[in-house]
């Protein structure tokens, strides 16, 4: 990874992320052939790591990287790529990190099995190292993420969806994980109750930047995503941009808006009409005003911590998950 932001917010957590690599690598293996050839398959491709670094900054800025830490980064990391193989299935998307998705390759059945597979590695691994504080954690993030991804699809169905309801659906579906990364961070150095629960609600506030920021890619033509734009709309996903204008439009262009969604989010061409329309009725500048507020919340509670290194990659690096191009 080349980027320079990226090399200098690592900068503080270098040795921490290399030793990092192969116990993830490790943490994938298996002796089935089939499942051993789909990981290694994922291993070559991995993403931005992003959550292993939210986990390393999180316990550095609260004391010293135990061996707890990087189990935390390697369960959160597994489960990640668990909810990706699955969320492309459930999204019908045939590219992830610039190559074909699991379901492209090796069809849905296989993707959703990996996919459990990665999962109960996960599981397994802490429960082997008793990490259960952890679990506790990371448990009820995944809770969330299956109950935002079940909520989204509903309002997809009917495609009545209010701004508090996107928020509530980004919180569970994205913000919980980043949220149990920095939580988890401060608990596997031992930190109190009431530094794990700021460092959460950290991840929280930073999360839901992050949702937004990705739901801003889709509008984005021939991105550096390495996944699919315009895909949203075709899975009637509303998001932010497109539910501020709606609430904003005359009856008529809501009534055309949301027929058009209905019965035409096959078409390709009708998909970019109406993206243009909302580019052109000011939904993405919305968005990214709203994804500003978040980024200065974040920064806010995180002032509250004691100055170090860590501290200013993690600053760094809330700055990044707004203006990343990927
Ligand atoms: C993608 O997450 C899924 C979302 C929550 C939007 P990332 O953008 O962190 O994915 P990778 O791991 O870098 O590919
Ligand atoms: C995030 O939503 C999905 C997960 C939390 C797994 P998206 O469906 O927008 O994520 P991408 O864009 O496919 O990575
Ligand atoms: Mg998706
Ligand atoms: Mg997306």
């Amino acid at each position: 990874m080349a980027n320079p932001s990226v090399t200098k917010i690592k900068a503080p957590i270098l040795a921490e992320i290399e030793a990092f690599e192969p116990k993830f690598r490790a943490s994938m293996k298996s002796s089935v052939p089939l499942l051993d050839k789909i990981t290694h398959y994922i291993i070559k491709r991995k993403g931005k790591q992003l959550r292993p670094i939210f986990v390393f900054l999180s316990a550095k800025i609260c004391g010293e990287v135990t061996e707890a830490t990087y189990r935390a980064a390697t369960l959160i990391e597994l489960l990640h790529t668990a909810t990706l193989v699955h969320d492309d299935v459930v999204d019908d998307s045939y590219q992830r990190r610039g190559f074909f998705s699991l379901n492209a390759l090796w069809k849905n059945k296989i993707a959703v099995l990996v996919g459990d597979f990665l999962l109960s590695k996960g599981l397994l691994f802490s429960i082997d190292n008793n990490d259960f504080d952890l679990l506790k954690i990371v448990s009820d993030a995944v809770r969330q993420m299956s109950e935002g991804e079940l909520l989204q699809i509903e309002k997809a169905r009917k495609l009545d969806i209010e701004e508090s309801v996107y928020f509530e659906i980004i919180r569970q579906k994205t913000a919980s994980l980043i949220a149990s990364c920095l939580a988890c961070g401060a608990c596997s150095v031992g930190a109190d109750e009431a530094t794990i629960e700021k460092m959460r609600s950290l991840g929280e506030t930073i999360g839901l930047a992050f949702q937004i920021r990705d739901d801003l890619f889709d509008y984005e033509l021939d991105g550096a995503t390495g996944k699919p734009s315009g895909i949203d709309i075709k899975e009637k996903k509303l998001t932010l941009p497109i539910i501020h204008v709606l609430s904003k439009s005359t009856p008529k262009d809501k009534r055309w808006l949301i027929n058009t969604i209905k019965n035409d989010h096959h078409k390709e061409s009708k998909v970019r009409e109406i993206m243009d329309y909302v580019v052109t009725q000011g939904g993405i500048e919305y968005a990214n005003a709203s994804m500003q507020e978040y980024k200065q919340k974040a920064l806010v509670i995180l002032d509250d911590f004691p100055d170090s290194e860590s501290k200013e990659s993690l600053r760094e690096l809330i700055t990044y998950t707004i203006e990343r191009k990927k």
